[in-house]
């Protein structure tokens, strides 16, 4: 398929505006576009001696929702922003374009390659839930609300309008079904099935989504986020955290990426309200002790029975675990590098993978060259697959054999116990699997969470041999064998 193509359909399929709505933006253009002619030429004239773009050809507004209205205030963030359409692969990240033949169901002639394709083991991590019938890697946000209408999880399985709150541009969708109170909005789509809710949406994520039209300053948009983030805050002992009021400019450039790029579930009780288990922070441990207490699990584990958690995108979570985050490199520092030798600051909107251009996004700060970055991230991102694999194959040996365990009348407490072990294994291991880039956002840390779903795997072995949940509670170096230690006295060197 040729560009050419891609642009079309992506034209075609962009924003389902209404005639009405066209020709008012057609018209208020054209009248916007008179009257400022003569101040045009003006600002044009001032424009190629300072190198200053025009900001203000048409004036913007909590209700422009398109962002081609907002760029023709500014053009080199526009054109970037429509580049996130564009696809190609580094060593590990990045996105391949598949070729699909376009369907009644699935009008798409362009996917992105399968991760289930790439590593069948997920198929059997899965097994029960709809991620192990269809999971692709990630794209650029100009196929986020594509990808997901078209996703066998959607087609397939009953999915609530909650999906919706990040796959694309939401403040209309609020304002729309909330009369203009957002959050009444909110609560209206979490409510609705995903079917009826994707109608009301035209398009990905969107400046508004990120910009104040009057200040054009970074703000949070996803109520999910704010709540998520005061809970966060809380956790850390600062009350009543307002994100929009307190958070710093340079906190903004990664939380503007958080409202989506983290794990999240469905709070049943609360309508299908989307939710961040962040109340005990945002550390895979609080995490699961959220969950632990919750009592929330997402589905039952066709192989052996266990109730399982699935784990997504966690990379503000695990960002916030490593060294960038310590020393205030935020997600738009390297996804959004600027144009350092441009006059004005123009922040790149093609927001991808680093590694494509290295130089621009790790040159700020690292004064390697482009090969010695890209080699080094490669380097760590080998070293946590070989990990994530040992992991892998822990897991998926724990559940064949917690299934032949159940063929062989193994008892149910063992039984039992096993699975709770699995749940955990596997949680441990999706959030790093699941979370996207391959162990770079806090090398050390995702290491360590491998480590931690490795010793799962091994309990639910031990357990289906026989250990109770006290054996294995012990941490076994300090408590359970530190004693037996002394009682070697068969060894040799002991005594
Ligand atoms: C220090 C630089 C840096 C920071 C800070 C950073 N990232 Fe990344 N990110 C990377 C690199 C490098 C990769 C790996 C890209 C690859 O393998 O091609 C990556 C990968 C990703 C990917 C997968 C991209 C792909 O092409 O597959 C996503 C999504 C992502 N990061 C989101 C975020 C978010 C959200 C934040 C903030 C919470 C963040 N990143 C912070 C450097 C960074
Ligand atoms: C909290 C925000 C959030 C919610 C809610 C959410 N997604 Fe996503 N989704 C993302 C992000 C971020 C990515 C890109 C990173 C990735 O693929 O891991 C993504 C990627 C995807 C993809 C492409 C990759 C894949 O997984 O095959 C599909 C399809 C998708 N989501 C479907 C859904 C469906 C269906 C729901 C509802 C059950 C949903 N999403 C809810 C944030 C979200
Ligand atoms: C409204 C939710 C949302 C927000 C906000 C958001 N993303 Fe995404 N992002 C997604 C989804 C969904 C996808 C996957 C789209 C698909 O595969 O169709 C994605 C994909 C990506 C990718 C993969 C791109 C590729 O070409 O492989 C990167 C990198 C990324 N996002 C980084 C960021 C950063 C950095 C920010 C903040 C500046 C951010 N995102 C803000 C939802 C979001
Ligand atoms: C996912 C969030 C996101 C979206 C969507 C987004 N931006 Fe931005 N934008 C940012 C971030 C982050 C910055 C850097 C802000 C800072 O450093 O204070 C930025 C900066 C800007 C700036 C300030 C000048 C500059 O380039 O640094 C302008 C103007 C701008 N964006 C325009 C747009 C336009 C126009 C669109 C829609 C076509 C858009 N943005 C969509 C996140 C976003
Ligand atoms: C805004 C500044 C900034 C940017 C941009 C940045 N880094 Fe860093 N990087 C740092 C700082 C600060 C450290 C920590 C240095 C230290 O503590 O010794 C660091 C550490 C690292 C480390 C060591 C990691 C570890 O766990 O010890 C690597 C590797 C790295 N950066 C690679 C990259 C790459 C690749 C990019 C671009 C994708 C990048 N950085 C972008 C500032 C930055």
């Amino acid at each position: 398929m040729s560009e050419n193509e891609t642009q079309a359909e992506v034209g075609t399929t962009r924003r389902g505006w209404t005639a009405s709505k066209v020709l008012i933006a057609v018209v208020l253009t054209a009248v916007v576009t008179f009257g400022m002619t003569a101040l045009l030429v003006n600002i044009l004239e001032r424009r190629t001696e300072s190198a200053q773009p025009n900001h203000n050809v048409v004036e913007l507004s909590d209700t422009t929702y398109d962002p081609a209205v907002w760029g023709q205030n500014y053009p080199q963030q526009y054109e970037s922003y429509l580049r996130t359409e564009e696809m190609g692969l580094t060593v590990y990240g990045g996105s391949q374009p598949i070729e699909l033949t376009p369907s009644e169901t699935d009008p798409r002639s362009v996917g992105s390659s399968s991760r289930l394709e790439d590593d069948p083991r997920l198929r059997i991590m899965w097994a029960g839930y709809a991620f192990a019938k269809g999971y692709t890697h990630a794209r650029g946000h100009e196929w986020m609300l594509e990808d997901q209408r078209y996703t066998v999880r959607v087609l397939d399985f009953n999915q609530p309008g909650t999906c919706l709150n990040c796959h694309a541009s939401m403040p209309e969708v609020y304002d729309e079904l909330g009369n203009g109170d957002r959050e009444a909005g909110f609560d209206t789509v979490n409510a609705m099935t995903y079917s009826e809710a994707t109608q009301h949406a035209s398009g990905p994520v969107a400046c508004i989504d990120c910009h104040d039209p009057d200040t054009m300053s970074l703000r949070i948009t996803r109520p999910a986020f704010v709540t998520g983030i005061a809970a966060l805050k809380a956790s850390e002992g600062i009350e009543d955290y307002d994100v929009n009021r307190d958070a710093t400019t340079d906190e903004m450039r990664s939380y503007v990426c958080a409202q989506c790029h983290v794990e999240y579930y469905f709070d049943g009780d609360a309508g299908n309200r989307l939710t961040f288990p962040w109340a005990e922070g945002n550390h895979i441990d609080d995490i699961w002790k959220y969950y632990e207490e919750d009592g929330h699990i997402d589905f039952e584990h066709e192989i052996t029975g266990a109730s399982i958690l699935k784990a997504q995108h966690p990379e503000f979570e695990i960002w916030s675990q490593g060294v960038h985050a310590d020393a205030g490199v935020s997600c738009a520092d390297c996804h959004m590098s600027y144009d350092r030798s441009a006059a004005q600051k123009v922040t790149d909107h093609h927001i991808n993978s680093p590694l494509f251009d290295a130089n621009a996004s790790c040159g700020t700060c690292h004064s390697d060259d482009a090969e010695t970055l890209v080699n080094r991230v490669v380097t760590l991102q080998d070293r946590f697959v070989v990990s994530r694999n040992q992991a892998f194959d822990a897991l998926v040996s724990l559940i064949y054999n917690i299934e032949e365990g159940m063929a062989n009348g193994v008892d149910e407490d063992s039984l039992d116990l096993a699975r709770e072990y699995q749940n955990k294994a596997s949680f441990y291991l999706d959030f790093v699997y699941s979370e996207n880039s391959y162990g770079f956002h806090a090398p050390d840390y995702t290491q360590s969470v491998l480590i931690d779903s490795m010793d799962a795997s091994r309990m639910g072995e031990l357990a289906l041999e026989g250990a109770s949940r006290e054996d294995l509670e012990a941490s076994e170096v300090t408590q359970k064998y530190a004693q037996d230690i002394e009682d070697r006295s068969d060894l040799e060197f002991l005594r």
